[in-house]
């Protein structure tokens, strides 16, 4: 068993960098921080409404970091064009609505088995390592391996929002979906929903590769770096002698 990865999805800085179409905070900082940390890989989602990673994100993060970039993305001609374009090491392939908040379940891979294997296909001639992010359902998981991903990303949250007895039904059901895509030959990631409160259920699972992890974490860099940033305004604002009108 190798060690369990950790890629970081930085989303969530360009939402605070969106909201206000500020250059910062700088999304290659943050991964940069994150690869400094430790992490074993950046991950984005470039949506195609761009509500937050914008397409000069991927191509500066392309450039700018030194683990492994991996784009989470929509079987969408326009963002597949982009990836072959950028060329991350993995591209995620997820489903997208619209008005969603996040992305809110798996793929269904079993249901377009033709539009699937084309983009694992395209991607994978590009040179990108490809990942279907489904549910752990085992019809899901066979489609994948049917379609010719290399991986899958188990879509943890359903289990990371339970609470209770349906808590420990969503962990079995993550458990045997991961044995049995590695029985199918897939490698095996997980995501969604993760925190330091729900990750040991999560580290139950076997034959795990990679965590990806967003959300909490940038809350958890919020609540760890506030502090740090409000002495550092202080620090700036102590110079204050009365302004040019209280000298005159
Ligand atoms: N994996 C996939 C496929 C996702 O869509 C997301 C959310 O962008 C994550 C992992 C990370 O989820 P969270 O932000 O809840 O940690």
């Amino acid at each position: 068993m190798g060690i369990l990865k950790l890629g970081v999805n930085i989303d969530h800085v360009a939402t605070v960098r969106q909201a206000r179409r500020t250059v910062y905070p700088d999304v290659v900082e943050a991964a940069r921080l994150c690869e400094g940390a430790g992490a074993h890989g950046i991950t984005v989602h470039l949506r195609e409404d761009r509500r937050h990673i914008q397409d000069a994100d991927v191509s500066a993060l392309r450039q700018g970091i030194r683990t492994r970039l991996n784009l989470e993305m929509a079987v969408a001609a326009e963002i597949v064009a982009i990836a072959c374009a950028v060329r991350p090491d993995e591209a995620c392939l997820v489903p997208e609505r619209r008005a969603e908040l996040t992305t809110e379940g798996g793929l269904d891979v079993a249901g377009h088995r033709e539009a699937m294997r084309a983009t694992v296909r395209t991607l994978t001639d590009a040179g990108i390592v490809v990942s279907l992010f489904i549910d752990p359902d085992p019809a899901q998981l066979d489609a994948a391996a049917a379609v010719g991903a290399p991986y899958v990303e188990l879509h943890t949250g359903t289990y990371c929002d339970a609470r209770g007895a349906s808590a420990e039904r969503e962990l079995r059901r993550l458990i045997a979906a991961a044995r049995h895509a590695h029985g199918l030959g897939l490698r095996v990631n997980a995501g969604h929903g993760i925190n330091l409160d729900n990750l040991a259920g999560i580290l139950q699972m076997p034959h795990l590769d990679t965590l990806n992890i967003g959300h909490s974490l940038v809350a958890r860099a919020i609540m760890v770096g506030m502090g740090r940033a409000v002495e550092e305004m202080l620090g700036a604002m102590a110079a204050y002698r009365g302004g040019q009108a209280a000298s005159a």
